[in-house]
């Protein structure tokens, strides 16, 4: 194995030479607003990957982003769309059904004193108005969740030298990215905070811890391996490492430190009590991990109260930003991962990654 033979090159993998990068740890890119320009422009510059999660822009905002992140980075830099966007089409989840949600719902808008929302117009555009718009502006690294992008979208990216990551939660997820020709492939455990980015079987059905699902995936596939999940520490890394994957990419910890897009409360709630994390489809109608509240146990999956995605999401957003602006943390959702409770507070993500690095150095030597 690699480490054994090779200790001091731990820094150069497959996936470092892919990439272009010092050390090969990537941070995880996080949809809805939660990343920022300056905590991606932070990792890159200490020798890592940063990364942005797009999926909540539409193609004007992805241009415009990807031409922000080109001027504030001197380097390689990854950003992140959802293939698929919806769980039932536009036309069957009807106004009735939007209607019946609402009515389900009640009861968390009176405890919250606020007015249902609207249901929210179908979207003009969908990932491949997306993707086209981050390809013409040539991202450097386009990563993506939720399934396999088509071969004229992979093939696009090819001829522009885009590298192209792939998310697995699955073997079955690996091997299909792998037969696409994605250049890697995330293989992420269940541990990981945000959403499980299930696309072969219900998510559900999909859940592999970390320590199984890395040496699985590097054995079924030809491509890089990057591993997420649980990873917060040194040790992890070297763990993941000693799996054999060629990277670790790390969401939970850099979502804690000063450069990233949560609120405060968000971040507190990352760095202190209990930090006990569950699974759950509440707060946007697909399955992803955050801290548990009153509001994630009282509404557990299968409730009639969740809605099929993006649906839930649409519901929930007001509930979100209420519980927010009245100190509501019982109805607040708290992405995060089962790592957590070894995460630091507010620490400046560069020199995040460098310690990280150093205590890697320290490990192996
Ligand atoms: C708040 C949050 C949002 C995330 N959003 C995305 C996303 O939009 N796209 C994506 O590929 N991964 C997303 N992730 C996953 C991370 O990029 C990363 O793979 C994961 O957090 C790693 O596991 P860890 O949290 O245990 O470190 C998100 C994670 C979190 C915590």
């Amino acid at each position: 194995m690699p480490l054994l033979t090779h200790r001091r090159d731990w820094r150069r993998t497959r996936a470092t030479e892919l990439l272009g990068l010092e050390h090969p740890v990537i941070q995880g890119p996080f949809g809805s607003g939660l990343s920022s320009i300056e905590l991606a422009a932070a990792v890159t510059a200490s020798g890592g990957l940063g990364s942005f999660g797009a999926q909540h822009l539409d193609p004007a905002g992805v241009t415009s982003l990807v031409d922000s992140l080109h001027r504030r980075i001197d380097g390689v830099f990854n950003v992140n769309l959802w293939v698929s966007t919806h769980d039932v089409p536009e036309a069957d989840f009807t106004d009735a059904d939007w209607d019946a949600a609402v009515t389900r719902l009640l009861p968390l808008y009176e405890e919250l004193r606020i007015e249902p929302p609207q249901r929210p117009r179908p979207a003009a555009y969908g990932f491949e108005e997306l993707a086209d718009a981050l390809i013409t502006a040539q991202a450097p690294v386009f990563s993506f969740v939720y399934g396999v992008p088509s071969p004229e979208i992979l093939e696009r990216c090819r001829a522009a030298d885009i590298v192209t990551i792939g998310t697995a939660i699955t073997v079955e997820e690996a091997v299909a990215l792998d037969e696409a020709g994605v250049d890697a492939i995330v293989a992420s455990g269940f541990e990981a905070g945000g959403h499980r980015v299930a696309f072969l079987r219900e998510a559900e059905d999909s859940l592999v811890g970390t320590l199984a699902l890395v040496p699985a995936v590097v054995d079924a596939v030809e491509a890089p391996v990057i591993a997420a999940g649980g990873i917060a520490t040194a040790r992890q890394a070297v763990a993941a490492l000693a799996l054999g994957a060629d990277a670790v990419q790390i969401g939970t910890a850099f979502l804690a430190t000063a450069q990233s897009g949560v609120t405060p409360e968000h971040r507190a709630a990352l760095t202190s009590g209990p930090r006990r994390t569950r699974l759950t489809r509440v707060q946007t109608g697909r399955l992803a991990r955050g801290l548990t509240a009153r509001i994630t146990e009282e509404i557990a999956t299968g409730d009639p109260r969740i809605a099929p995605y993006p649906y839930q999401a649409a519901l929930m957003k007001p509930v979100a930003q209420a519980a927010r602006e009245q100190g509501r943390l019982d109805l607040a959702v708290f992405w995060a991962g089962q790592s957590a409770p070894l995460v630091r507070p507010g620490r400046d993500a560069g020199e995040f990654v460098s310690a990280l690095v150093g205590e890697v150095d320290s490990l192996l030597a």
